[in-house]
């Protein structure tokens, strides 16, 4: 990926034929709809509106240096187009599209070519919610290091609902370093001595506190994440005929992790849901191959760390999502079928901590009762690693971004009448 950046940069004459006249209206616009506005547009991620041409144009320049490196749309795996059906890369005739129009002096054009605009939500990026809850207002002090705090609310739900959409908000993006939100059913005693409705923050973090530090198969499906917020991640999404389930009487654990920047501010973080329109055909949970046990030596430049789970039934595979901290360099997920064949599902070689991407696979795998889950990652503790905090620190498993973490997430699809809990062997 980076040397064909760097081979298109040194010649436009590379692509076959520059395109020539190209304008906003009728070239560019359509491309900003389809790869850019999901980010930018007001209220979301992107950190500025690439809607309508004059907020556009003066960045023309920027836009064309941001693509002909690969750097936008973010994406981060190795892999062929077509392999994750959200793969968001322009092509090699898009790209000269955007670099031809920033060369030519970015010209608007006629506006009756424009595309149709998108219509969008304003507030969320998924259909409308059918349910919202919210945590309460968390006020973020202007400098220090804040501890996970959790927020507990019942849903109220009577009956088992299924869930096809699911999207957490936060309410001041500059302060909130990602926020989880997780389903808590009637039969866990998770965080059980804290009250409900207030913000509070655990005191004996445990391993099942945070994303886990195990792959045990009580802990990660009783306390389901159900949706995420870090910037540049999608709104959990699943296929037609699919769906997540809130068991009846379940809580939903709201996990907010801040981070100061110099000004007191506040946060309300919020969670919407889209109810399925019918009972799925199949379930959709998150399983996780994971390491807690490493031990990262000072200035290790390619420290190699691998974690595994074990399927105790038949599943299909839909999306996989790698997650580690600063020194986070690579991470490659894969199954070891029972017949000892491999499948490598993702490759990432170069991992940036600031786009925790989930990828959703073009063609979901059925993977055989007994396929190990693998996850390969390596760390950079160097000096040379320009995101590590303390290339002289030896780092642990930890919640804050100066420890790490290091876990390959594996959404699986099961028969709704399977039990999650016989998902994962315990190893
Ligand atoms: C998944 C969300 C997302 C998508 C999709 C996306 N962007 Fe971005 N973009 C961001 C965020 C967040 C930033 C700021 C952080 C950064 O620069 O990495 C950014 C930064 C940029 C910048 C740099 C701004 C600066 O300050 O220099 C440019 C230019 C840009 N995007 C253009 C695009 C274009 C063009 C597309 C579509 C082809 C696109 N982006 C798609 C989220 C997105």
């Amino acid at each position: 990926m980076r040397s064909v950046a760097l081979l298109m940069l040194s010649g436009a004459a590379l692509f076959a034929g520059t395109p020539v006249n190209v304008t906003f209206y009728r070239d560019v616009l359509p491309i900003l709809q389809e790869r850019c506005q999901g980010c930018h547009r007001p209220g979301e991620v992107g950190p500025m509106a690439l809607g309508v041409y004059d907020e556009t144009r003066p960045w023309a320049k920027a836009i064309k240096q941001a693509v002909l490196l690969g750097k936008m749309p973010p994406w981060y795996a190795d892999a062929p187009p077509g392999k994750f059906h959200n793969d968001p890369r322009l092509s090699q005739q898009e790209i000269a599209k955007l670099a031809a129009w920033a060369d030519t002096g970015a010209p608007a054009g006629n506006p009756k070519d424009a595309p149709r605009p998108l219509t969008f939500l304003e507030g969320w990026s998924i259909d409308k919610p059918d349910a919202i809850f919210q945590a309460t207002a968390y006020q973020i002090p202007a400098t220090g290091t804040l501890e996970y705090t959790y927020f507990i609310v019942p849903t109220g739900f009577k009956e088992d609902r299924w869930i096809a959409q699911a999207e957490v908000r936060p309410g001041n993006r500059a302060v909130v370093h990602h926020a989880n939100v997780y389903i808590r059913e009637p039969g866990s005693n998770w965080l059980r001595e804290y009250p409900m409705g207030k913000l509070f923050v655990p005191e004996e973090r445990g391993e099942r506190v945070g994303t886990g530090g195990s792959s045990s198969a009580g802990a990660s499906v009783r306390e389901q994440v159900i949706a995420g917020f870090s910037p540049g991640r999608p709104a959990k999404q699943v296929p037609d005929g699919y769906a997540m389930l809130i068991p009846a009487g379940s809580d939903l654990v709201f996990q907010l992790h801040y981070t100061t920047n110099g000004k007191p501010s506040t946060d309300v973080t919020r969670i919407g849901f889209v109810f399925a329109k019918q009972t799925p055909s199949k379930r959709v949970i998150r399983v996780q191959a994971s390491n807690a046990g490493f031990v990262i030596p000072p200035g290790a430049e390619d420290y190699p760390v691998t974690g595994s789970a074990a399927l105790g039934v038949d599943a299909e595979l839909l999306n996989v999502y790698p997650h580690m901290h600063l020194r986070g360099k690579s991470m490659v997920l894969s199954a070891v079928y029972p017949t000892g064949e491999r499948e490598e599902f993702l490759r990432v070689p170069h991992y940036d901590f600031n786009w925790q991407l989930v990828y959703a696979l073009s063609q979901p795998r059925i993977l055989p009762k007994g396929t190990l889950l693998k996850a390969d990652a390596t760390f950079d503790n160097s000096a040379n690693n320009r995101t590590n905090p303390n290339p002289k620190a030896t780092v642990r498993w930890g919640d804050q971004s100066w420890d790490e973490m290091m876990v390959g997430f594996f959404d699986l699809a099961i028969p709704v009448t399977t039990d999650p809990a016989s998902v994962l062997r315990t190893q």
